[in-house]
């Protein structure tokens, strides 16, 4: 039987951040890092970091952005914030509030955040144009969302090399440190089925968003959208 996103999370969760570094040899780190700094120029006080997780994104978020006040880490499976807390490196500064939730029906006024992201979570969200909108709704005319997300490169050959690694070591691994191989089947396979590029910036667009553009790393491997809720 398929677990549903909730059942999987939560069974990888305590392994979640290890095989993210094992993985990505440690880039998932530098491309949070990037993607946040996309948000420096708008300053933004009040942050919803969708998807959360395990906490890494917020946390970037927090180090990086000394304008911040507030961090909602907002999760549909409570496994994954469990490891957030501790991760929040200006408590004193920055307050984070840990919510379970759903991005299909944020519990959220509309116009209460300045900025959102959402770190590898769009992929798994059932309905996608759904739980756009519910970003769109709950971001400030002016604000800015950020969507990171893996993709798949150009490059025939590199595309070839990527999906060997993808498709057959992380599982492979994925069934080795984590023991949960089809959690990281589930990894390739989705990727492979995400709308890409501009095909994603279409879906954003139907949601309200506007000026969208994407940049890619390592060869569209890894691949940021920034989306804009008009003034
Ligand atoms: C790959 S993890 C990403 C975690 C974190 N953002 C990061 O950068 O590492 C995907 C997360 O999306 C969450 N998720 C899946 N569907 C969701 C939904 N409908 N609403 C909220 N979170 C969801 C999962 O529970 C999981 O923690």
């Amino acid at each position: 039987m398929q677990s549903s996103p909730a059942q999987l999370f939560a069974r990888i969760a305590r392994r979640y951040d290890r095989m993210n570094r094992l993985m990505t040899f440690g880039l998932d780190l530098r491309w949070r890092r990037l993607a946040v700094d996309r948000l420096k120029p708008h300053a933004p006080r009040r942050l919803l970091d969708l998807a959360a997780g395990t906490g890494d994104f917020a946390r970037e978020a927090t180090r990086r952005l000394p304008s911040l006040k507030e961090v909602y880490l907002v999760d549909l499976t409570p496994e994954m914030l469990a490891y957030a807390p501790p991760k929040n490196p200006a408590p004193n500064r920055a307050v984070w509030h840990l919510q379970v939730g759903d991005a299909h029906a944020l519990p959220f006024e509309d116009d209460f955040f300045d900025a959102i992201t959402v770190g590898y979570g769009v992929r798994n969200f059932a309905d996608r144009p759904k739980a756009l909108r519910e970003m769109y709704r709950v971001l400030r005319a002016g604000g800015v969302a950020l969507v990171l997300e893996t993709g798949l490169p150009h490059n025939a050959f590199w595309k070839a090399l990527f999906w060997g690694y993808f498709r057959f070591w992380v599982p492979l691994l994925g069934a080795l440190l984590a023991a949960d191989r089809a959690a990281y089947t589930y990894l390739p396979e989705s990727t492979a089925a995400f709308p890409h590029r501009d095909d994603f910036l279409y879906l954003c667009r139907q949601a309200g968003f506007h000026s969208g553009t994407y940049m890619e790393w390592l060869g569209g491997v890894s691949i940021l959208y920034e989306l804009h809720k008009p003034a």
